[in-house]
């Protein structure tokens, strides 16, 4: 079996999965106030200044070595590969030095336990910052990030992580590993799942939601966390989705695309950001230069700090970057990094790198200042310890339960509706029976996701669950499992204490599968309506969790297709993590809905849209693949010498289509809106602004919410442009019959971008497209020219 790191990280991961399984019980509930206000209108009683001041008092008086136990987070257990570094249990170190941080500890009794020590057996009594993932929630799960960016409602997005922030800071976590930024295109890399999807408004725009859902408008507020924007740069377009593999962007798609969800994350005010592991352009991100350095500090006056992923020092020698570990720490820190996470390089190594003067303290100094800020900001000199009797109150309280099931409603896509199939009638007048089929029907915590489910969570409702409590004595629901779900190699991830929670389903024989099919077919034929649950459990997406395939796997294409024979009227719904290849789905069930990881209150988030209690509002955040062949796809492309609309030559693949089966933006509801009546500023001068406005009319028989998107094209400049790019969009609920102006403004934000011919920022007099509409194939035309 193969040794080294893998295996090292695999042991380190089972021992602070066990950490992670020690938070208490939670009684029952009680309630307690909302918790959006606070933070966001919370003020830091100190200035800039006086931080400043007060952080530069004490570095004053710190050794290098504690200087360098701040540019330190220690890994809540004791790693092998961290003992293996420093040769030290991490409390002693604790003790010894001081820490930065401290990751993965999530028991409130040990946070405590171990903030006690740092402030009364350390020399100058400087707090830890306790960090941890909590990436959609904390107790109470929210979906997946992928999911709430379909919601396009951003002060939604805002609320749910200022609760998920709320509970894991009465728990004493001060500190998310979130929002992820990473653009991503490619639905073969796993972690599409953790971000907003492909396009770099959207993403700005869920970022920002984010950061100011997690902090509040003003790092510190004593209900909100500090945020990190990861991963620092380009993880998304891992070589053929390979997660880890490197990632080779030109620079223009740098600034165009992948920074800029990040630099939407910095103006928004992000305290700190995460290195990402992989080689950007042969330089691995945790030592590139160019992005810790002149991209964050330079160019964007970034003023928190920066950490690395999870052991990525230590990594740079596997890397092939550098030669050996004290190479490491000199490339990591010289190119801006100022906090190792869990590897122990800084720790060893950076003490010989000022002895030998290649570091100067100077520049040690530098990198502690805006650790002990963020502390000095935070109020934890103040406030260091988790208050016990916050806890049970916080996570129980079921506005956070209400606001779970309303992101869930409001993030579930409805792809098809053939035959207005959807919503089906609960009344029990139309419909008797309903099979329930698949496996994730039943599942809970693989509704969570991975991150969802890595500090015990909260109870959430299952498909079925939601099912049967929606469908009452009206309808009678049976079920039935089918065949289960397993991945061809396990994950790194299984075996963990925590994963074992997640219920791993064991391999079948094909013999098995076939009977559990026929089973499923069976209850099929009984009933009057069939809802086939279908898609990925929570390991076969998210960190190490690329596939070469996107079809629907473990028989699940076997089982879709012989219920679909018995012609019972069929729904389709998917949980999973990226787009799959359903082409067979798309053209023959009738109604199909993508639900993703949907959290807590998944189940009744989605028995709610599948009985009508709330209309689908989401959009796709992705073009939707007709299979793996197709990715990397992205709507916004350029036009190439034979785009769509030449008349021949104008397919990439001689057996398929160019097209995505569904476009990004794309989402039904069971009403339907009408876009006209648009107005463009006909021209202006470079500088100035261009207003754009539209009406969008509810021309159905539902009240819903329609997604009204702004899409631009510049037909001409110093480099070819995106056949077509989101500039603007807004959420509007509309009654029956009822109609909205909506009204956008295309300023220098809106119309520049980073010419490579150039190699600057650009806004050029030239004529522009501007389409308005429910999704990136939007037909409502206008045009307008920039002058100079
Ligand atoms: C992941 C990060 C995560 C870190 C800490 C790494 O494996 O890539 O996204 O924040 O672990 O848990």
């Amino acid at each position: 079996m193969k040794q080294g790191p893998a295996r090292r990280r695999l042991y380190f991961l089972f021992a602070f999965a066990i950490l992670l399984y020690q938070t208490p019980p939670i009684a029952a509930q009680s309630a307690s106030s909302h918790p959006i206000e606070s933070g966001s209108t919370w003020a830091n009683p100190l200035t800039d200044a006086q931080i400043r001041d007060k952080a530069t008092a004490l570095l004053r008086q710190m050794t290098l070595d504690e200087k360098i136990g701040q540019l330190s987070q220690l890994p809540g257990s004791d790693s092998s590969e961290f003992k293996e570094t420093v040769k030290q249990p991490m409390e002693e170190i604790l003790k010894q030095r001081g820490a930065g941080s401290i990751l993965w500890v999530s028991d409130p009794k040990e946070i405590n336990r171990l903030q006690h020590v740092a402030l009364e057996q350390t020399r100058l009594h400087i707090p830890v910052l306790f960090g941890l993932d909590v990436i959609h929630g904390y107790h109470t799960i929210f979906p997946a990030p992928i999911a709430m960016a379909s919601s396009w409602d951003l002060k939604m997005v805002e609320e749910a992580q200022a609760v998920a922030a709320q509970e894991a800071r009465a728990a004493g976590i001060q500190w998310t590993f979130a929002p992820m930024v990473d653009i991503a295109r490619d639905a073969r890399w796993g972690r599409m799942v953790e971000g907003a999807g492909e396009d770099p408004y959207l993403g700005a725009a869920i970022a920002r939601a984010q950061v100011l859902g997690f902090q509040g408008k003003q790092l510190g507020a004593p209900d909100r966390v500090l945020a990190c924007a990861k991963h620092f740069a380009g993880y998304g377009a891992a070589d053929g989705g390979r997660d880890y593999d490197s990632s080779y962007i030109p620079e223009e798609q740098m600034w165009n695309t992948y920074l800029v969800p990040f630099k939407a994350a910095v103006d928004a005010g992000v305290g700190s950001l995460m290195s990402a592991y992989m080689d950007l352009n042969d330089v691995p991100a945790t030592g590139n230069r160019w992005l810790l350095h002149d991209v964050l500090r330079d160019a964007w006056n970034f003023q928190g700090f920066v950490v690395s992923d999870a052991f990525a020092v230590r990594s740079l020698r596997t890397h092939g970057y550098a030669s050996d570990l004290q190479d490491a720490a000199h490339k990591a820190f010289t190119a801006g990094l100022n906090m190792d996470m869990a590897s122990g390089t800084y720790l060893k190594y950076l003490p010989v790198e000022v002895q030998q003067g290649h570091v100067s303290m100077q520049q040690i100094d530098e990198a502690v200042l805006p650790i002990l800020e963020t502390k000095f900001r935070m109020g934890l000199f103040e406030h260091p310890y988790v208050d016990a009797s916050r806890l049970e109150p916080t996570l129980n309280d079921p506005a956070h339960q209400e606001l779970a099931r309303k992101v869930a409603q409001r993030s579930i896509v409805l792809l098809r509706n053939e035959g207005s199939l959807l919503p089906l009638d609960k009344s029990g007048k139309t419909i008797h029976s309903i099979a329930v089929i698949g496996s994730l029907a039943e599942a809970d915590t693989d509704l969570l996701s991975m991150w969802g489910a890595l500090v015990k969570p909260g109870p959430s409702v299952t498909v079925l669950q939601g099912i049967r409590e929606k469908a009452g004595s009206a309808i009678h629901v049976a079920y039935a499992h089918g065949p289960n779900l397993s991945r061809d190699f396990p994950s790194p991830f299984e075996n963990l204490p925590i994963t074992a929670a997640l219920k791993e389903q064991p391999s079948q024989t094909a013999q098995e599968a076939h009977q559990s099919i026929d089973e499923a077919v069976a209850l099929a034929k009984q009933s009057d309506v069939a809802v086939l649950v279908l898609g990925e459990i929570d390991l076969m997406s998210g960190e190490y969790a690329s596939r070469s395939s996107l079809k629907l796997s473990s028989h699940q294409e076997e089982l879709l297709e012989a219920v679909s024979a018995t012609g019972k009227p069929l729904v389709l719904v998917l949980i999973n993590g990226r787009p799959l290849d359903i082409s067979w789905a798309a053209e023959h069930v009738p109604a199909i809905l993508e639900a993703w990881y949907p959290g807590s209150q998944g189940g009744n988030g989605i028995a709610d849209i599948l009985f009508g209690d709330a209309n689908p509002s989401a959009h796709l955040p992705v073009s939707w693949p007709r299979s793996s062949g197709q990715t990397p796809i992205y709507y916004n492309h350029n036009l190439t010498q034979n785009p769509e609309t030449a008349p021949d030559f104008k397919s990439r693949y001689w057996d398929l289509q160019s097209t995505p089966l569904y476009p990004f933006g794309y989402g039904l509801s069971y009403t339907s809106f009408s876009f006209d009546n648009l107005k463009v500023t006909p021209t202006a001068n470079v500088g100035g602004v261009i207003e754009v406005s539209a009406d969008v009319t509810n021309s159905g028989a539902r009240a819903g919410d329609a997604v009204v998107q702004l899409y631009i094209h510049q037909r001409a400049g110093s480099a070819s442009r995106p056949i077509r790019q989101l500039k603007g969009f807004e959420k509007v609920a509309l009654e029956p019959g009822a109609k909205r102006t909506v009204h956008f403004k295309l300023g220098k934000d809106e119309l520049q971008f980073w010419s490579p011919a150039e190699k600057k920022w650009t806004v050029e007099p030239e004529q522009f497209d501007v389409w308005v509409g429910g999704d990136s194939s939007a037909a409502l035309h206008g045009e307008f020219r920039l002058t100079k």
